[in-house]
């Protein structure tokens, strides 16, 4: 998607700049929050730290740090939650890589996490990620209601649960190689197979700000609906590099949905019919964050970059 002559990078440059900006300190709230990488076990912290620091976007705090300053929160009050939820992020990557799930060998520009320390460590790391993204949302921001705490742990735990990631992430290897022959099932199961495993936890990043801003139910209705377009957006977007990227570039295995014969928007629609879809979603999520307090602040330059981004 790279060279896009409709003029839409421009519009994403800014939420680009943002994100270099507030990298620095997403990296060093979670150098914080993980354990140090000689405490024993020494291997399995290495491990959490090797798959955490290994040059993710970072979309996932990025997203509840732009959602907090939309809703008028200062930055360290999400910093942590958001830390938390790349962590769960990084967990669930680990064990999608793993052989009995994708089955990948590159992560992140690097050897994914069982390939460098073992099936059995990567297993614990993600297990381990998990239980820390958690507790973290437990335990912060500090000085935060006890309540809106206990309500994000809820919120997210419901959004990574059976019902949500996980469930997302079963249908998905169950359709490998196993369509619904019906077209309209077909498109409907896609459609609830990224609801749930990519669109559930970017959701939970927006709803993870208006948690900690006090949002009403009109507020959260709104960040529900806005996350879920996004998350479409995002693993349409996914699909497609996965399709037209390099491992170079993607720091992943290119080709790996079509090897696995995964059921995605290219292979069902072609690779004009996804990025068709792709146009109408970016659509759908400009409108859903025009109605966002301060006009959605950087998120119209957040769905652009989603839309054209090549990585
Ligand atoms: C990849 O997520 C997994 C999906 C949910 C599609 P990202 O593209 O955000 O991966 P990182 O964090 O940058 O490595
Ligand atoms: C991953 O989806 C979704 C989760 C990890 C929950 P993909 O399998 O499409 O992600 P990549 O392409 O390996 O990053
Ligand atoms: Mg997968
Ligand atoms: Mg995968
Ligand atoms: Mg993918």
């Amino acid at each position: 998607m790279s060279g896009d002559p409709s003029g839409r990078r421009p519009a994403a440059a800014d939420f680009l700049s943002f994100l270099a900006a507030v990298r620095p300190a997403i990296d060093r709230s979670l150098d914080r929050l993980l354990p140090p990488a000689d405490a024993p076990p020494a291997r399995l912290h290495e491990a959490m730290r090797y798959s955490t620091f290994a040059g993710g976007k970072r979309i996932r705090p990025a997203l509840a740090v732009l959602a907090g300053e939309t809703l008028g929160l200062a930055r360290d009050a999400v910093l942590p939650g958001g830390g938390a939820l790349e962590m769960i992020h990084t967990y669930s990557l680990i064990h999608d890589d793993l052989p009995a799930l994708d089955d990948d060998d590159l992560r992140r520009g690097r050897p994914t996490l069982h390939r460098q320390y073992g099936e059995a460590l990567a297993i614990l790391a993600g297990d381990a990620l998990l239980t820390l993204g958690l507790t973290t949302l437990a335990a912060h921001p500090e000085g935060a209601a006890p309540a809106a705490r206990q309500r994000a742990v809820a919120m997210v735990g419901e959004a990574i649960s059976s019902r949500g990631m996980i469930g997302g992430q079963v249908d998905d290897l169950e359709a490998e190689n196993n369509w619904p022959e019906d077209r309209d099932q077909a498109a409907a199961l896609l459609e609830a197979i990224h609801r749930r495993k990519t669109g559930n936890l970017l959701t939970a990043c927006l709803r993870l700000a208006g948690i900690y801003a006090g949002a009403g139910d009109g507020e959260d209705r709104l960040l529900d609906e806005l996350g879920h377009r996004i998350g479409l957006l995002f693993q349409i977007a996914d699909d497609v590099i996965d399709v037209e990227g390099t491992d170079e570039a993607l720091g992943k295995t290119a080709g790996k949905d079509a090897a696995n014969r995964k059921l995605t928007y290219p292979a069902l629609y072609g690779l004009d019919g996804a990025k068709r879809l792709l146009a109408e979603t970016r659509d759908q999520a400009l409108a859903l964050a025009a109605r966002l307090p301060r006009a959605g602040g950087l998120f119209p330059s957040l769905i652009h970059y989603l839309a054209t981004r090549d990585r």
